[in-house]
């Protein structure tokens, strides 16, 4: 048997498996190599750190099948009833969120390829509406926005915060925001919450204070999207504390390390809990993440 792999793929082989011969057994290829194996031709495209340094895909030619490694892949392989969207969105941004430039330059040299049917490394085979696929993987990696909606990401430690984000809620939809989700940072999947705040063009973030900081759900929450290069979105503040609120200058501070965030001059301060004139601030704020 020969394993076929590129420079960094035969770097890495040592570290995880102790493979006799591999010195003889390894054929190793580099870009727009091809790899004759009787009916089928295999043409190598690299994709490095999509999302691990050493990822490439291959091309066989004979079919028109891409193997895409990381790319184009979800959670659960076998689970072909359940939409793919959903899942693939979580596993990107989740794994390869942080890598959209390298996502991009694979996607373009892709593009010069007539591929038929895409075969990942982990997730369904992917063989109609290939353009359907692609197109998602373009808007995610180039950190657009794919739906025009409003995420609420909430952490309260007593629930007067919880509360307020989901009055906010109804302000937005009476307000007429197309989409609204919502999430509990500190009870909800993570990953979930990440995924959501990627797929909408605007995001509330709600949180209590916590020793003149801001609640840990919140931190690792805003620490997980600036790991992932979170962009591009317009955001809204609703801080909430009892004596000292320290929340909001504190999103502020890591929202500041964000690339083209538009963040609405409201920020909504609540001491303790919510009163009418706060309700009149998230008014003015879900009038200000509305407009365009
Ligand atoms: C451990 C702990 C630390 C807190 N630190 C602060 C603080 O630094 N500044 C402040 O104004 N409130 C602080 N608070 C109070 C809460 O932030 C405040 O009561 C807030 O209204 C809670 O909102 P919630 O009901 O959504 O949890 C703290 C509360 C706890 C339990």
């Amino acid at each position: 048997m020969k394993i076929v792999g590129n420079l960094r793929t035969f770097a890495f082989i040592p570290q995880f498996f102790d493979i006799k011969n591999l010195e003889e057994r390894k054929i190793e290829v580099k870009e727009g190599d091809t790899l004759n194996v009787g009916k089928h031709t295999l043409q190598f495209v690299m994709a490095p750190m999509v999302h691990w340094p050493e990822v490439m895909c291959t091309y066989e030619q004979s079919e028109k099948i891409l193997f895409t490694a990381d790319g184009f892949g979800k959670f659960g392989a076998l689970d072909t009833e359940e939409d793919w969207t959903c899942e693939a969105r979580r596993y990107y941004f989740n794994i390869v969120g942080k890598y959209g430039v390298q996502v991009q330059a694979l996607l373009k040299k892709v593009s010069t390829l007539d591929v038929r049917m895409i075969c990942p490394l982990h997730g369904p085979i992917l063989k109609e509406n290939l353009g359907f696929y692609i197109n998602k993987y373009d808007i995610w990696s180039s950190y657009k926005p794919e739906d025009d909606g409003v995420f609420i990401a909430y952490s309260s430690i007593h629930g007067h915060t919880k509360e307020a984000a989901f009055k906010m809620k109804d302000i937005l939809k009476e307000k007429g925001a197309k989409k609204i989700a919502i999430s509990d940072l500190a009870r909800d999947d993570m990953a979930e919450a990440i995924e959501d705040a990627f797929r909408y063009d605007k995001i509330v973030l709600a949180s209590s204070s916590y020793n003149m900081g801001l609640f840990p759900a919140m931190e690792q929450f805003l620490h997980h999207l600036q790991g992932k290069n979170y962009q591009n979105r317009k955001i809204g503040i609703i801080e909430n504390g009892t004596w000292a609120p320290s929340a909001g200058k504190c999103m502020k501070e890591i929202i500041s390390q964000m690339k083209d965030i538009d963040l609405c001059d409201t920020t909504v301060t609540i001491m303790s809990k919510m009163n009418n004139g706060n309700i009149d601030n998230m008014k003015k704020l879900a009038d200000e993440l509305l407009k365009n």
